[in-house]
Protein backbone atom coordinates (compact mmCIF):
# COMPACT_ATOMS: atom_id res chain seq x y z
CA UNK A 1 0.00 0.00 0.00
CA UNK A 2 1.37 3.43 -1.08
CA UNK A 3 0.41 6.25 1.01
CA UNK A 4 -0.01 9.82 -0.33
CA UNK A 5 -0.19 12.84 1.79
CA UNK A 6 -2.44 16.19 0.74
CA UNK A 7 -3.93 13.51 -1.16
CA UNK A 8 -6.96 16.32 -2.01
CA UNK A 9 -4.97 18.70 -3.25
CA UNK A 10 -4.08 19.80 -7.05
CA UNK A 11 -0.96 17.91 -6.87
CA UNK A 12 -2.45 15.07 -4.58
CA UNK A 13 -5.39 14.06 -7.10
CA UNK A 14 -2.94 14.00 -9.92
CA UNK A 15 -0.50 11.63 -8.38
CA UNK A 16 -3.15 9.58 -7.04
CA UNK A 17 -5.07 9.44 -10.05
CA UNK A 18 -1.85 8.41 -11.82
CA UNK A 19 -1.30 5.34 -9.27
CA UNK A 20 -4.76 4.40 -9.04
CA UNK A 21 -4.80 4.35 -13.25
CA UNK A 22 -0.85 2.29 -13.09
CA UNK A 23 -3.13 -0.34 -10.89
CA UNK A 24 -1.04 0.37 -7.40
CA UNK A 25 -3.19 0.70 -4.11
CA UNK A 26 -3.51 4.05 -2.64
CA UNK A 27 -4.31 5.49 1.48
CA UNK A 28 -5.01 8.91 0.64
CA UNK A 29 -4.05 11.23 3.81
CA UNK A 30 -6.60 13.94 3.80
CA UNK A 31 -7.01 17.09 6.20
CA UNK A 32 -11.13 17.57 6.37
CA UNK A 33 -13.95 14.89 6.02
CA UNK A 34 -15.34 17.00 2.72
CA UNK A 35 -11.83 15.68 0.45
CA UNK A 36 -12.69 12.07 1.58
CA UNK A 37 -15.38 11.25 -0.97
CA UNK A 38 -13.72 12.74 -3.67
CA UNK A 39 -11.01 10.57 -3.03
CA UNK A 40 -12.93 7.67 -3.09
CA UNK A 41 -14.33 8.71 -6.39
CA UNK A 42 -10.74 8.52 -7.96
CA UNK A 43 -10.34 4.63 -6.81
CA UNK A 44 -8.27 4.61 -3.61
CA UNK A 45 -8.16 1.81 -1.21
CA UNK A 46 -8.09 3.65 1.48
CA UNK A 47 -8.88 7.15 2.69
CA UNK A 48 -8.01 8.75 6.27
CA UNK A 49 -8.42 12.41 7.90
CA UNK A 50 -5.13 13.36 9.62
CA UNK A 51 -3.45 16.46 10.62
CA UNK A 52 0.76 16.46 9.19
CA UNK A 53 1.78 18.49 12.24
CA UNK A 54 0.32 16.21 14.28
CA UNK A 55 2.67 13.23 15.17
CA UNK A 56 -0.14 10.60 16.24
CA UNK A 57 -2.54 11.21 12.78
CA UNK A 58 1.13 10.68 10.72
CA UNK A 59 1.82 7.86 12.95
CA UNK A 60 -1.38 6.53 12.17
CA UNK A 61 -1.55 7.34 8.31
CA UNK A 62 1.99 5.34 7.94
CA UNK A 63 0.80 2.51 9.52
CA UNK A 64 0.84 -0.98 7.10
CA UNK A 65 2.78 1.10 4.35
CA UNK A 66 5.42 0.30 1.91
CA UNK A 67 6.01 3.41 0.65
CA UNK A 68 5.54 6.96 0.59
CA UNK A 69 4.67 9.76 -1.71
CA UNK A 70 4.55 12.55 0.62
CA UNK A 71 3.26 16.11 -0.56
CA UNK A 72 3.71 18.59 1.96
CA UNK A 73 0.88 21.75 2.64
CA UNK A 74 1.93 24.51 0.17
CA UNK A 75 2.98 27.53 2.12
CA UNK A 76 2.64 25.97 5.83
CA UNK A 77 4.56 27.51 8.69
CA UNK A 78 5.12 24.08 9.74
CA UNK A 79 7.22 22.97 7.00
CA UNK A 80 9.99 21.47 9.26
CA UNK A 81 7.70 19.90 11.64
CA UNK A 82 5.36 18.06 9.42
CA UNK A 83 8.81 16.96 7.46
CA UNK A 84 10.21 15.57 11.19
CA UNK A 85 6.53 13.80 11.58
CA UNK A 86 6.76 12.17 8.46
CA UNK A 87 10.37 11.05 8.41
CA UNK A 88 10.11 10.01 12.26
CA UNK A 89 6.89 7.88 11.57
CA UNK A 90 8.38 6.39 8.41
CA UNK A 91 11.13 5.08 10.81
CA UNK A 92 9.13 3.58 13.33
CA UNK A 93 6.70 1.84 10.70
CA UNK A 94 9.98 0.40 8.78
CA UNK A 95 8.29 1.98 5.58
CA UNK A 96 10.68 0.69 2.71
CA UNK A 97 10.45 3.36 0.04
CA UNK A 98 10.10 7.38 0.31
CA UNK A 99 9.42 10.02 -2.08
CA UNK A 100 9.29 13.53 -1.03
CA UNK A 101 7.66 15.64 -3.44
CA UNK A 102 9.61 18.99 -3.13
CA UNK A 103 10.31 21.91 -5.06
CA UNK A 104 12.94 23.50 -7.52
CA UNK A 105 15.62 25.35 -5.76
CA UNK A 106 15.43 24.66 -2.50
CA UNK A 107 18.92 26.19 -2.19
CA UNK A 108 17.03 29.62 -2.69
CA UNK A 109 16.91 31.49 0.79
CA UNK A 110 15.39 34.43 -0.68
CA UNK A 111 12.07 31.81 -1.24
CA UNK A 112 11.85 31.23 2.61
CA UNK A 113 9.18 28.54 1.50
CA UNK A 114 11.67 26.67 -0.62
CA UNK A 115 14.41 27.35 1.86
CA UNK A 116 12.38 26.15 4.96
CA UNK A 117 12.18 22.50 2.47
CA UNK A 118 16.06 22.53 2.39
CA UNK A 119 15.68 21.55 6.05
CA UNK A 120 13.49 18.52 5.54
CA UNK A 121 15.80 17.51 2.38
CA UNK A 122 18.72 17.50 4.97
CA UNK A 123 17.08 15.47 7.55
CA UNK A 124 15.47 12.99 4.74
CA UNK A 125 18.87 12.45 3.65
CA UNK A 126 19.51 11.32 7.01
CA UNK A 127 17.13 9.33 8.10
CA UNK A 128 17.92 6.00 7.03
CA UNK A 129 15.27 5.23 4.43
CA UNK A 130 15.78 4.29 0.57
CA UNK A 131 14.32 8.03 -0.68
CA UNK A 132 13.94 10.18 -3.57
CA UNK A 133 13.96 13.65 -3.61
CA UNK A 134 11.42 15.67 -6.71
CA UNK A 135 12.35 19.02 -7.09
CA UNK A 136 9.61 20.33 -9.00
CA UNK A 137 8.98 23.45 -10.91
CA UNK A 138 5.74 25.49 -11.06
CA UNK A 139 2.86 23.45 -12.88
CA UNK A 140 1.23 25.25 -16.79
CA UNK A 141 -1.78 23.98 -14.64
CA UNK A 142 -1.54 27.51 -12.47
CA UNK A 143 -2.87 29.01 -14.62
CA UNK A 144 -6.73 27.17 -14.98
CA UNK A 145 -8.16 29.27 -12.55
CA UNK A 146 -8.15 31.63 -14.97
CA UNK A 147 -8.79 30.19 -18.11
CA UNK A 148 -11.94 31.56 -18.44
CA UNK A 149 -11.25 34.90 -17.94
CA UNK A 150 -8.26 34.54 -20.19
CA UNK A 151 -10.61 33.67 -22.71
CA UNK A 152 -12.85 36.32 -22.21
CA UNK A 153 -10.37 39.56 -21.70
CA UNK A 154 -7.58 37.80 -24.16
CA UNK A 155 -5.13 38.97 -21.43
CA UNK A 156 -2.93 36.59 -19.55
CA UNK A 157 -1.87 38.10 -16.37
CA UNK A 158 0.38 36.54 -13.17
CA UNK A 159 2.28 38.78 -10.31
CA UNK A 160 5.67 38.87 -12.11
CA UNK A 161 7.83 40.10 -14.88
CA UNK A 162 6.43 39.33 -18.43
CA UNK A 163 9.76 38.13 -19.43
CA UNK A 164 10.44 36.36 -16.47
CA UNK A 165 11.81 32.88 -17.91
CA UNK A 166 10.14 30.09 -15.88
CA UNK A 167 10.26 26.46 -16.49
CA UNK A 168 6.70 25.40 -16.19
CA UNK A 169 5.99 21.76 -16.19
CA UNK A 170 2.61 19.66 -16.99
CA UNK A 171 1.18 17.76 -14.30
CA UNK A 172 0.59 15.23 -15.94
CA UNK A 173 4.11 14.82 -16.60
CA UNK A 174 4.99 15.20 -12.83
CA UNK A 175 2.55 12.39 -12.10
CA UNK A 176 3.88 10.39 -14.15
CA UNK A 177 7.57 10.85 -13.61
CA UNK A 178 6.22 10.23 -10.00
CA UNK A 179 5.05 7.17 -10.59
CA UNK A 180 7.85 5.55 -12.40
CA UNK A 181 10.23 7.07 -9.38
CA UNK A 182 8.04 5.02 -6.47
CA UNK A 183 7.87 1.59 -8.66
CA UNK A 184 11.40 1.73 -9.56
CA UNK A 185 13.61 0.98 -6.29
CA UNK A 186 16.89 2.09 -8.51
CA UNK A 187 16.00 5.58 -8.53
CA UNK A 188 16.71 5.04 -4.25
CA UNK A 189 18.90 8.25 -2.81
CA UNK A 190 18.29 10.35 -6.23
CA UNK A 191 17.60 14.27 -6.32
CA UNK A 192 16.12 14.85 -9.62
CA UNK A 193 14.88 18.33 -10.55
CA UNK A 194 11.57 17.94 -12.29
CA UNK A 195 11.18 21.05 -14.73
CA UNK A 196 9.45 21.53 -18.12
CA UNK A 197 10.97 24.01 -20.71
CA UNK A 198 11.38 27.86 -20.35
CA UNK A 199 9.07 29.92 -21.05
CA UNK A 200 7.76 33.49 -20.67
CA UNK A 201 4.45 34.85 -19.69
CA UNK A 202 5.24 36.81 -22.99
CA UNK A 203 5.62 33.52 -25.14
CA UNK A 204 2.74 31.72 -23.30
CA UNK A 205 0.68 34.66 -24.77
CA UNK A 206 2.00 34.10 -28.01
CA UNK A 207 1.30 30.62 -28.22
CA UNK A 208 -1.96 31.17 -26.65
CA UNK A 209 -3.09 33.49 -29.34
CA UNK A 210 -1.41 30.95 -32.13
CA UNK A 211 -3.44 27.54 -30.58
CA UNK A 212 -6.78 29.43 -29.13
CA UNK A 213 -6.97 31.76 -32.55
CA UNK A 214 -8.04 34.66 -30.36
CA UNK A 215 -5.10 37.56 -29.16
CA UNK A 216 -3.85 37.13 -25.82
CA UNK A 217 -1.19 39.57 -24.31
CA UNK A 218 0.79 38.83 -21.33
CA UNK A 219 0.13 41.50 -18.52
CA UNK A 220 1.96 41.66 -14.64
CA UNK A 221 -0.54 41.86 -12.16
CA UNK A 222 0.74 44.75 -9.80
CA UNK A 223 2.18 42.84 -6.37
CA UNK A 224 -0.30 44.78 -3.87
CA UNK A 225 -3.33 44.31 -6.19
CA UNK A 226 -2.36 40.78 -6.20
CA UNK A 227 -2.49 39.97 -2.47
CA UNK A 228 -5.47 42.39 -2.21
CA UNK A 229 -7.10 39.47 -4.40
CA UNK A 230 -5.67 37.14 -2.50
CA UNK A 231 -7.20 38.08 0.72
CA UNK A 232 -10.34 38.52 -0.36
CA UNK A 233 -10.03 34.91 -1.55
CA UNK A 234 -9.07 33.25 1.98
CA UNK A 235 -5.12 33.13 1.54
CA UNK A 236 -4.05 33.77 5.32
CA UNK A 237 -1.31 35.88 6.29
CA UNK A 238 1.32 33.24 6.47
CA UNK A 239 0.82 32.52 2.52
CA UNK A 240 0.37 36.19 1.74
CA UNK A 241 4.13 37.22 3.07
CA UNK A 242 5.68 33.79 1.19
CA UNK A 243 4.03 35.06 -1.90
CA UNK A 244 5.30 38.98 -1.62
CA UNK A 245 8.80 37.31 -1.66
CA UNK A 246 8.06 35.22 -3.93
CA UNK A 247 6.87 37.64 -6.91
CA UNK A 248 9.56 39.84 -6.55
CA UNK A 249 12.24 37.00 -6.94
CA UNK A 250 10.89 35.91 -9.98
CA UNK A 251 10.85 39.16 -11.81
CA UNK A 252 14.32 39.32 -10.85
CA UNK A 253 15.05 35.57 -11.56
CA UNK A 254 12.42 33.36 -12.86
CA UNK A 255 12.39 30.02 -11.98
CA UNK A 256 14.51 28.10 -14.36
CA UNK A 257 15.89 23.95 -14.02
CA UNK A 258 16.46 21.48 -16.74
CA UNK A 259 14.17 19.65 -18.27
CA UNK A 260 16.74 16.78 -18.87
CA UNK A 261 16.01 14.93 -15.85
CA UNK A 262 12.15 14.79 -16.81
CA UNK A 263 13.23 13.96 -20.22
CA UNK A 264 15.15 10.50 -19.13
CA UNK A 265 12.52 9.59 -16.45
CA UNK A 266 10.14 9.70 -19.14
CA UNK A 267 12.18 8.31 -21.48
CA UNK A 268 10.48 11.32 -24.11
CA UNK A 269 10.88 14.96 -24.23
CA UNK A 270 8.65 16.99 -21.34
CA UNK A 271 5.34 18.17 -22.98
CA UNK A 272 5.43 22.03 -24.67
CA UNK A 273 3.20 24.74 -23.33
CA UNK A 274 1.51 24.46 -26.73
CA UNK A 275 0.76 20.74 -26.43
CA UNK A 276 -0.53 21.76 -22.98
CA UNK A 277 -2.45 24.55 -24.59
CA UNK A 278 -3.76 22.00 -27.22
CA UNK A 279 -4.96 19.94 -24.56
CA UNK A 280 -6.51 22.06 -21.92
CA UNK A 281 -8.81 23.78 -25.24
CA UNK A 282 -9.73 20.37 -26.33
CA UNK A 283 -11.21 19.67 -22.81
CA UNK A 284 -13.00 22.62 -22.65
CA UNK A 285 -14.31 22.30 -25.94
N1 LIG B 1 1.54 24.39 -7.41
C1 LIG B 1 2.75 24.27 -7.99
O1 LIG B 1 3.05 24.84 -9.05
C2 LIG B 1 3.79 23.39 -7.33
C3 LIG B 1 4.97 23.14 -8.01
C4 LIG B 1 5.94 22.32 -7.41
C5 LIG B 1 5.72 21.78 -6.16
N2 LIG B 1 4.55 22.06 -5.53
C6 LIG B 1 4.38 21.51 -4.18
O2 LIG B 1 3.29 20.62 -4.15
C7 LIG B 1 2.71 20.65 -2.84
C8 LIG B 1 1.22 20.80 -2.95
O3 LIG B 1 0.93 21.99 -3.64
P1 LIG B 1 -0.49 22.19 -4.34
O4 LIG B 1 -0.31 23.30 -5.30
O5 LIG B 1 -1.03 20.88 -4.81
O6 LIG B 1 -1.32 22.71 -3.09
P2 LIG B 1 -2.86 22.57 -2.73
O7 LIG B 1 -3.70 22.35 -3.95
O8 LIG B 1 -3.16 23.74 -1.86
O9 LIG B 1 -2.93 21.25 -1.86
C9 LIG B 1 -2.36 21.19 -0.60
C10 LIG B 1 -3.17 20.20 0.23
O10 LIG B 1 -2.54 20.08 1.50
C11 LIG B 1 -3.55 19.90 2.48
N3 LIG B 1 -3.02 20.31 3.79
C12 LIG B 1 -2.70 21.56 4.19
N4 LIG B 1 -2.23 21.55 5.44
C13 LIG B 1 -2.26 20.26 5.87
C14 LIG B 1 -1.91 19.62 7.07
N5 LIG B 1 -1.42 20.30 8.12
N6 LIG B 1 -2.07 18.29 7.15
C15 LIG B 1 -2.54 17.57 6.11
N7 LIG B 1 -2.91 18.13 4.93
C16 LIG B 1 -2.77 19.47 4.81
C17 LIG B 1 -4.65 20.80 2.01
O11 LIG B 1 -5.87 20.40 2.59
P3 LIG B 1 -7.17 21.35 2.53
O12 LIG B 1 -7.69 21.13 1.13
O13 LIG B 1 -8.04 20.83 3.57
O14 LIG B 1 -6.67 22.74 2.77
C18 LIG B 1 -4.61 20.62 0.49
O15 LIG B 1 -5.48 19.59 0.07
C19 LIG B 1 3.38 21.79 -2.08
O16 LIG B 1 4.32 21.25 -1.21
C20 LIG B 1 4.05 22.60 -3.17
O17 LIG B 1 5.22 23.23 -2.73
C21 LIG B 1 3.57 22.82 -6.08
Amino acid sequence: MILVTCAAGKTGKAIVGALVGAGYPVRAMVRTEKSLESLKKLGVKEALVGNLALFEDVLRATENICSVYYIAPNMDPNERLNGKNIITACQAQKVSRFVFHSVLHTQVEALPHHWERHFVEQSILNAKIPFTILQVGSYMQNMLPAWGQMLETGIHRMAYDVDAPMSLVDLDDVSEAAVKVLADASYANGIFEIAGPIISLKQKAQILSEVLKIEVSAEKEALEDFLRHGKSLGFNDFTLSMMSKMFPYYDENGLVGCDKTLGWILGRSPTSFEAFVRRTAASFS
